[in-house]
């Protein structure tokens, strides 16, 4: 194991954002700045219910999720061609570079656009145009997870995975998100198991505002991989002991929980908790066009409010790439220039 070299508190907000990383958890119309959302109704000539980009960002202030998905769903509804979903996830590309991000798994919901009578392959191909030039142009690497809306039915999961059937080879896996409460992972349980014969990585919301329980059956029935914020473990000692065991990454969105008020204070935030009992959390930027902040963000906020330290940071950055999709040989060589980033930082290389 890396032994991590002593890096001054003045020193760490910088290493935060030098360090390479993963990104696991971004849903990718969450990344829809107010400006973009704009230009995109102004292109497609639809008419939104603000006055201005301040209008809307004055519209951002959440009590709970479900606050949030109202406006987030809306701010989705001027995503119409190919191009635009180019656009949205393109931008958030070479935003996610300039913060070292040189990994994204990347949700999309395309419930939310076919519902609208958008085509799946429209969505895929806009998303997925995007990830190739991004890797051309910028060396990031990405790929794509479709997540299927829990609010909707099993029925509704099952047309869209048929409609994707043609495009998988353009998507690593599966998720599940939108409201958590009251639509617990089983109803998926069909869904799922089928996305498994298929061959698709599975991940799934899980604890984000929900009980443990709903952690416990993403696992044992959907039988997911990794575990989308999961910060409600902590209620539950078993759990917890099975999330170390088992090595189950909790994507983890610091930034997302404090203005959903999943937490009263950023301070109050319990990644320490969950990284000092072994567990394998990973920082993530969930929706940052509406949450205030991209991945370094995320990073030197929480540290900031919370007192963690350069050994928390490496193993955030180091728990990324583990948990990510990507091949063994990529993770090597990012897991090496994460070490190389740590020891240039305590010579003042940067
Ligand atoms: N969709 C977008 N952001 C989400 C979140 N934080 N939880 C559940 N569904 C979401
Ligand atoms: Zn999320």
């Amino acid at each position: 194991m890396f032994k991590v070299p002593p890096i001054s508190a003045e020193r760490l907000p910088t290493l935060l954002r030098a360090m390479p990383k993963a990104e696991l958890h971004i849903h990718i119309e969450g990344s829809l700045e107010p400006e973009l959302i704009f230009a995109l109704a102004q292109r497609n000539e639809l008419t939104l219910p603000y006055a201005s980009v301040e209008a809307l960002r004055s519209a951002y202030a959440f009590t709970n999720l479900q606050s949030f998905l109202d406006i987030y769903y809306a701010g989705a509804s001027v995503l119409l061609h190919e191009q635009d979903f180019y656009d949205m996830a393109r931008a958030y590309l070479g935003r996610a570079a300039r913060d070292n991000v040189l990994h994204a798994e990347i949700f999309f919901d395309p419930q939310t656009h076919t519902a609208r009578g958008v085509a799946m392959e429209t969505v895929i191909n806009g998303l997925y145009r995007a990830c190739e030039d991004a890797r051309r142009e910028l060396g990031i690497s990405a790929t794509l997870i479709l997540c299927f809306l829990r609010h909707l039915s099993e029925e509704s999961a099952f047309e869209t995975l048929e409609q994707a059937m043609p495009l998988l080879d353009k998507i690593v896996g599966v998720g599940l998100d939108s409201s958590e409460l009251g639509h617990p992972p089983e109803k998926f349980a069909r869904v799922f198991a089928r996305c498994r014969e298929l061959g698709l990585h599975l991940v799934a919301h899980a604890g984000e505002e929900g009980p443990p329980a709903y952690i416990w059956s993403a696992l044992d029935v959907l039988k997911v991989e990794r575990i989308d914020h999961g910060v409600q473990a902590v209620y539950d000692a078993a759990l917890m002991q099975r999330l170390a065991q088992d090595r189950i990454a909790l994507t983890v969105c610091p930034l997302s929980n404090q203005k959903l008020c999943v937490f009263p204070n950023l301070a109050d935030h319990n990644l320490g908790k969950l990284l000092d009992a072994g567990l394998a959390a990973t920082v993530n930027s969930d929706d940052p066009a509406y949450f205030g902040g991209y991945m370094n963000e995320n990073f030197t906020q929480v540290f900031a409010a919370t007192g963690l330290t350069a050994k928390h940071a490496y193993q955030l950055a180091f728990n990324s790439f583990e948990a990510s999709f990507a091949s063994n040989a990529d993770k090597r060589v990012w897991e090496h220039k994460l070490k190389e980033t740590f020891e240039r930082c305590v010579e003042h290389d940067y």
